[in-house]
């Protein structure tokens, strides 16, 4: 891997690695004199591609460049690039690297972006470019996570064994998604999380940490660190919403001497008004060193991003769909059995019988079949809806006379229609298979699709909609989206067509 797109990519030594890694950079960045490594014998060029407002991380990144001695370019709004004119996000992706980018740092209000351009350059034939997530819509800011653990290192003096409490929009705010996804249980770090129910933090990000969610401030007293967050304005849909949430909490001097003497007040910033004046400059408040702490880490990442560009890389294929044959017998004998029973369809000797099909999703499997161009010209589809079944009481019935199924189709109509039967009859034999639950699934874009209308595949038209399957209890399964990381129910993902 040669990007930094999401907190979750990483493993926990790795984490900790470009945490010290940063940690060496200090005197770099105090005495902005370049390190030893910056000196390459072609200079990266660091491209900042930044559709959404930002003062630190843009200017840490650039000052971070500036000691390197690397060469910026940097694009600040969407106003003034072709994105305005209705260029797409891949096609403004390829031009900075037409135009010589080795390392591209990229913020936007979609999500799902970073990885998104990472793909479009690797199939475009950049594959010595770095992509760097500079912040993806609600979704993660990977560099932030890193100095703020850099920061929580050197103020706190330790990363495990102490109370985190968490305020604000915990709902949209991506510095503290990345954050918490780099902490897990055995770090021993208990964390209170304290938001109106309108911002509470999204479950996927408790999972595997010791919590308590509360509405009151009062509930931080014992904490070692308290990381204020701004209520996301651009982020509601709703203003209604919106009004109910903002101003609610605030750390005034009144609060601050409530909390543990010894904490420390930590906010990705800007701030508006969750951080009140007459305590800005109180050494409790590490906000200004959280900030400089950006500038080293930054250094660090740059030269990390560079390193890496010319490491090979496996292309990433899907994992092998594996089948279980539940039967394997002589057709004759299969259809001879078949006979007695069938009443509803006629047998065929060649193809496939798509059976155990929940009632509505025969149609769009078909018409999914018909995309993905398995039909010959001899080849027929018979699509059988609510037939009576014994298992289902009722079901679709697909059959696929004279064409078969390519492997990943195998694993998306296991995901869409979870009891499904393969039917496969072929060469003389009969073959009933089972399909175990693939890890990924790629759709057609006919069939699935990300339902958060902000996930860069309801976006961009090239990008398609991929999903990891993370969690299985009794058939009951999640799908991530694999750009924008967010989790759904199966239902929600299938597209009505
Ligand atoms: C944050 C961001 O953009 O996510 N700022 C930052 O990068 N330091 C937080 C915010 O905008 O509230």
């Amino acid at each position: 891997m040669r990007h930094i797109i999401s907190i979750s990519d990483f493993t926990k030594k790795e984490i900790d690695e470009i945490v010290k890694g940063a940690s060496r950079m200090i005197k770099h960045a105090k005495e902005k004199i370049a390190p030893p490594q910056a000196k390459t014998k072609k200079k990266p060029k660091v491209s900042l591609l930044f559709l959404e407002p930002s003062t630190r991380t843009l200017g840490s990144f650039e000052e971070a460049a500036r000691i390197l001695g690397w060469p910026t370019k940097i694009i600040s709004g969407k106003e003034g690039t072709s994105l305005m004119k209705k260029e797409s996000l891949a096609n403004t992706v390829r031009m900075m690297a037409i135009q010589g980018t080795d390392i591209l740092i990229l913020r936007t209000k979609e999500e799902g972006t970073a990885r998104f351009a990472a793909e479009i350059l690797e199939k475009s034939g950049f594959e010595k470019i770095s992509v760097i997530n500079a912040g993806d819509g609600a979704n993660q800011h990977p560099t932030q996570t890193f100095l703020d653990r850099l920061t929580i290192l050197k103020e706190l003096g330790r990363l495990k064994n102490f109370i985190f409490g968490f305020v604000g929009d915990l709902k949209y705010s991506r510095t503290v998604h990345s954050l918490l996804s780099s902490f897990s249980l055995e770090d021993n770090v208990k964390f209170k999380f304290v938001s109106c129910p309108e911002t509470k933090l999204p479950q996927k990000y408790k999972r595997n940490l010791d919590y308590v969610e509360s509405d009151s401030l009062e509930d931080l007293k014992d904490c070692d660190i308290i990381y204020v967050t701004r209520i996301q304005e651009e982020r509601f849909t709703d203003p209604l919403e919106l009004e109910r949430v903002r101003g609610k909490f605030k750390i005034t001097k009144e609060v601050l001497e409530g909390f543990k003497k010894s904490v420390k007040i930590m906010h990705p910033l800007p701030y508006v008004d969750e951080i009140s004046p007459e305590i800005r400059l109180d050494k409790r408040v590490i906000i200004d060193k959280q900030a400089w702490y950006g500038i080293p880490t930054r250094i660090y990442l740059l030269l990390w991003a560079n390193k890496k560009r010319f490491e090979k890389v496996e292309k990433e294929s899907l994992p092998k769909i594996e089948k279980e044959i539940l039967v394997d017998m002589e057709i004759e004998k299969y259809l001879a059995k078949r006979k007695k029973e069938e009443k509803y369809f006629r047998p065929i000797r060649n193809g496939v019988v798509l059976d155990h099909l929940p009632v509505g999703t025969g149609d769009k499997i078909k018409k999914c079949l018909i995309f993905a161009k398995v039909l010959k010209e001899n080849s027929v589809i018979h699509l059988i809806e609510n037939v009576p079944s014994r298992k289902m009481k009722i079901k679709d019935v697909l059959i696929l006379e004279n064409a078969f199924l390519t492997e990943d189709l195998y694993g998306l109509i296991r995901v869409i229609a979870p009891q499904v039967t393969f039917n496969v009859l072929k060469d003389g034999r009969f073959k009933k298979i089972k399909v175990k639950l693939p890890e990924k699934i790629l759709s057609f874009n006919s069939l699935l699709s990300c339902p958060n209308k902000l996930c860069i595949t309801n976006l961009d038209p090239e990008a398609k909609p991929k999903f990891q399957i993370i969690k299985v209890e009794n058939e009951k399964f999640i799908l991530k989206c694999e750009y924008c990381e967010r989790e759904f129910e199966r239902e929600e993902i299938i597209k009505t067509i």
